[in-house]
C-alpha cells in the first residue's frame, strides 16, 4: 500500500528557537507508512532542511514565484528552492488566492515552473461556503484543476498532488465530514480518470481544513483520502504526531 502523505503547513509562524524544538519532536515520531513533509516560512527553509537532513522527513515551501529570476522583489524562484533542498511547494493555497489575489492563471504558471524544475507541486483547491451553498463546488474545483491542465498539458500534470481544502474549513475548527471530504475526493479522482485513467493511477489527493488529532482517523479511513495538509495542528508536536499516527 502507498504511504500516506502528511504535510505540515506552518504558515507565518515560528522562529529559529521554536522551529528547532518542533522539528526535534517530529524527528522522534514513531510513525510507519507515512511520509512527512514540513513547509516552514521561507526564511527558515534552510534551517529546517539542516535539522531534517539525516531523516526521512522532506522539505516543502509554502509558495513559489511564477517567474524564473530577475526584478521580482520579495519572490522566491524554483531554482532557489531546488538549491536549498526543497522537494515540494504548495501552490494556490486559499490564503494566497484570497489575500494575495492569486488567480488560477498565475497558479498554473507556478505549477509549470515547479514541474520544469522537477519539484513536486501541491495544488490547493477548494470552494468557499457561499459557493458550496450555491451548489458550485464541483464547477469551482474542476475549473481550478482544468486551468492548470490547460497550461501544462495533461501528461505533465501527472506528478501534481492535489490538496482539497474547503475554504470554510480552513482555520475555522469546522472540518468537512469524512463523507463530505470523500465525495469531493472521489469527484476529483473520477474527473481526472475520465480524462485519462492511465496517467492518474498513482494520483495523490490530500484533505486539508481543520484536520486535528480527533478527526484524522475517520478522514484517513476514506477510500480517496491519501493524506493531509495540516495547518494549525502541525504547530503542536503532540497533535501532529497523533495525526501522523492515525
Ligand atoms: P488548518 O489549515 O489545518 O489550520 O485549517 C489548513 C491549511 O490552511 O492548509
Amino acid at each position: 500500500m502507498k504511504n500516506k502523505l502528511i504535510i505540515g503547513n506552518w504558515k507565518m509562524n515560528g522562529d529559529s528557537v521554536s522551529n528547532k524544538v518542533l522539528v526535534n519532536s517530529i524527528l522522534n515520531y514513531k510513525t510507519t507508512n507515512t511520509d512527512i513533509v514540513i513547509c516552514p516560512p521561507a526564511p527558515y527553509l534552510s534551517q529546517v532542511q539542516s535539522l531534517i537532513a539525516e531523516s526521512d522527513i522532506t522539505l516543502g515551501a509554502q509558495n513559489v514565484s511564477s517567474q524564473n529570476n530577475g526584478a521580482f522583489t520579495g519572490e522566491t524562484s524554483v531554482s532557489m528552492l531546488n538549491d536549498i533542498g526543497c522537494t515540494y511547494s504548495l501552490v494556490g493555497h486559499s490564503e494566497r488566492r484570497a489575500l494575495f489575489h492569486e488567480t488560477n492563471e498565475v497558479i498554473a504558471e507556478k505549477i509549470k515552473q515547479l514541474l520544469n524544475a522537477n519539484l513536486k507541486p501541491l495544488l490547493c483547491i477548494g470552494e468557499s461556503l457561499e459557493q458550496r451553498e450555491n451548489n458550485e463546488t464541483e464547477s469551482v474545483i474542476i475549473e481550478q484543476i482544468q486551468e492548470v491542465i490547460d497550461l501544462v498539458g495533461l501528461n505533465n500534470f501527472a506528478p501534481v498532488i492535489i490538496a482539497y481544502e474547503p475554504i470554510w474549513a480552513i482555520g475555522t475548527g469546522k472540518t468537512a465530514s469524512a463523507e463530505q471530504a470523500q465525495d469531493i475526493h472521489k469527484l476529483i479522482r473520477d474527473y481526472l480518470n475520465t480524462l485519462d485513467s492511465s496517467i492518474f493511477c498513482d494520483l495523490t489527493i490530500l484533505y486539508g481544513g481543520s484536520v486535528n488529532e480527533s478527526n484524522a482517523a475517520s478522514l484517513i479511513a476514506q477510500a480517496d483520502i491519501d493524506g493531509f495538509l495540516v495547518g494549525g495542528a502541525s504547530l503542536k508536536a503532540d497533535a501532529f504526531e497523533q495525526i501522523c499516527l492515525a
